[in-house]
């Protein structure tokens, strides 16, 4: 079977700067594909691809054989590409299901349909004490489940998070760990990350892409990528010397 999702010499250009310098490489359904690389390598640019919130200059992204360069965020999210982002937003005026329904409206043919969905997804989430409280009183940790409860609301089938545990503490990002080993459960088959923690990305990464300066450096096991000299030279040895904690 086809991978689900197949980046295939994908470019972009910001200006002078080479964002993805010809990187490919697939999803399959099952696995869980964790990005890694130093700030400013081009990961949440290969997110913003994907989901259409940028467009490639060329090569291809095919999600189900189909090429989806140049469709829109709501046509990516129609196919089942979910997405967290970097830096979190909800409506801030809104309660937290009023956030999820957000995302359910749209499979959701009656609000009773879309609360439903949105209760769903926050009971999974542990999220349902909050349900009725305004998303802009949420502490971190839970405004960070609220995107992903957004994005699992939509039906993803792909779900790509961007730093969910970026600010967490080691308590909180062990929950969420657990909570992210259940996704299948949830209709989720692949799972895209980016985060810099490499204690999550070597406990939930089926396999590792890692990114430096638009391109791909190295791909492999989680094993295999922390042991390979170029991507400790590029990236985990300056961040070991700035006391990040070994894998
Ligand atoms: N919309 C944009 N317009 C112009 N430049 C951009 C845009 N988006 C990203 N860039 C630039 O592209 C490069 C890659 O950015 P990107 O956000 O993908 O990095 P990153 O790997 O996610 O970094 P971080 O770990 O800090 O989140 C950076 O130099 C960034 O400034
Ligand atoms: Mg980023």
């Amino acid at each position: 079977m086809a991978p689900l999702l197949q980046l295939k010499h994908v470019v972009k250009r910001f200006g002078g700067l080479l964002a993805t310098n010809d990187v490919s490489f697939d999803v399959e359904e099952g696995e869980v594909v964790f990005i890694i690389g130093p700030n400013g390598a081009g990961k949440t640019t290969l997110f913003n691809l994907i989901s259409g919130y940028v467009t490639a200059d060329s090569g291809e992204i095919l999600y189900q054989g189909q090429n989806i360069v140049g469709l829109k965020p709501y046509q990516t999210t129609r196919l089942g590409i979910g997405r967290t982002f970097q830096i979190v937003k909800p409506l801030p005026s809104l309660t937290v299901r009023e956030n999820v329904m957000l995302g359910s409206f749209l499979h959701a043919r009656s609000r009773a349909e879309a609360g439903k969905k949105a209760d769903e997804v926050l009971g999974f989430l542990g999220l349902d004490r909050r349900a009725d409280q305004l998303a802009s009183g949420l502490p971190l940790a839970q405004r960070k489940l609220l995107e992903v409860a957004r994005a699992l609301a939509t039906g993803a089938k792909l779900l790509l998070l961007d730093e969910v545990m970026a600010g967490l503490n080691p308590t909180e990002s062990a929950e969420v760990v657990t909570l992210l080993r259940k996704l299948k459960d949830f209709g989720v088959t692949a799972v895209g990350g980016v985060e810099h923690i490499m204690r999550v990305v070597m406990a939930l990464a089926s396999r590792v892409v890692v990114m430096d300066q638009g391109g791909k450096l190295a791909e492999g096991s989680p094993q295999a990528v922390v042991h390979d000299p170029r991507v400790v030279e590029a990236y985990l040895g300056s961040k070991y010397q700035k006391g990040g904690a070994p894998p």
